[in-house]
């Protein structure tokens, strides 16, 4: 999907999320927008820095990085503001294009 404001890209990965959830799949619903709408959709309040935006920093998905929701089958790796911050970080590097891939090759779940 692409960027452009207001197109329901949050409400598309939410409602994606849900759907998956209904049909018994395991759900990991990822932040990368620093608005954190999604992560507010499900009840996402918390300010502290970590969730997808350490995922970038670090290129590995921990547990630390992953709340549960209200809906079993979800978990959620929460956004905050200080995600914006985070494009100009990776742009020097080698491998900024792979750094959400290598993450989530990481996951510590089967
Ligand atoms: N299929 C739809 N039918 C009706 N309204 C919708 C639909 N999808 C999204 N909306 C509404 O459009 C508005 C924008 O949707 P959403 O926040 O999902 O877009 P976005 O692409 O994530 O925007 P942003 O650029 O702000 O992140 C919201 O008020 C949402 O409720
Ligand atoms: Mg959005």
């Amino acid at each position: 999907m692409g960027h452009h404001a207001g197109a329901g890209a949050t409400t598309s990965a939410v409602n994606l999320a849900l759907g998956l959830a209904a049909f018994g799949r395991s759900v990991l619903l990822m932040d990368l927008d620093s608005q954190g709408h999604a992560s507010r959709a499900f009840g996402y309040t918390g300010t502290t820095r970590g969730g997808t935006e350490s995922a970038l920093r670090e290129a590995v998905i921990s547990r630390d990085m992953i709340v549960a929701t209200k809906v079993t089958e979800i978990y959620l790796a929460p956004s905050g503001p200080w995600l914006a911050d985070i494009e100009k970080e990776l742009a020097p590097m080698d491998d900024c294009y792979t750094r959400l891939y290598q993450a989530l090759a990481t996951q510590p779940w089967p």
